[in-house]
């Protein structure tokens, strides 16, 4: 099938894997992210929440950045794992994380706790407009 993305078994059970170390105490929604990096390397995050709960760092940036401490320069794709139904797609500060990381083409795959496997996505198509700083930053 044209356009099919095949989601590496490894990502997939790398996300499914993560998931059960979330730190969810206070939503009880627990998260598990896992990337895949320019050299085939997979890292993996999960949600960690706080009593502050603003401090809560999602499991896909907790993913990239364990990606970024690694040595990966970029990522390309991206599988989620919650029990949401239907799946929850990564926030909007995720994405943009994710895009300062990830070529358009990047894959954002949504999935079950069971393996299933429910959406797969550009990550341009769900932050068409990510803001990039202008050549010679802020002024
Ligand atoms: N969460 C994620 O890990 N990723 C997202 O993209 C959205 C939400 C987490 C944060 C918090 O621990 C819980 O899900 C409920 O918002």
């Amino acid at each position: 099938m044209k356009g099919a993305t095949v989601v590496p078994v490894r990502l997939l059970a790398a996300a499914r894997k993560v998931r059960r170390h979330a730190h969810a105490p206070y939503s009880k929604f627990f998260v598990g992210a896992a990337v895949v990096d320019e050299r085939g390397r997979v890292h993996v995050g999960c949600n960690v929440e706080n009593a502050s709960y603003g401090l809560t760092v999602c499991a896909e940036r907790n993913a990239v950045a364990a990606a970024v401490a690694a040595g990966a320069r970029s990522v390309k794709a991206i599988v989620v794992v919650t029990n949401a139904a239907p799946p929850a797609s990564p926030c909007g500060a995720c994405r943009q994380v994710l895009a300062e990381f990830g070529a358009d083409a990047l894959t954002v795959t949504l999935a079950a706790p069971t393996g299933k496997v429910l959406r797969t996505v550009r990550l341009a198509d769900l932050l068409p407009e990510r803001f990039v700083l202008a050549e010679g930053g802020a002024r």
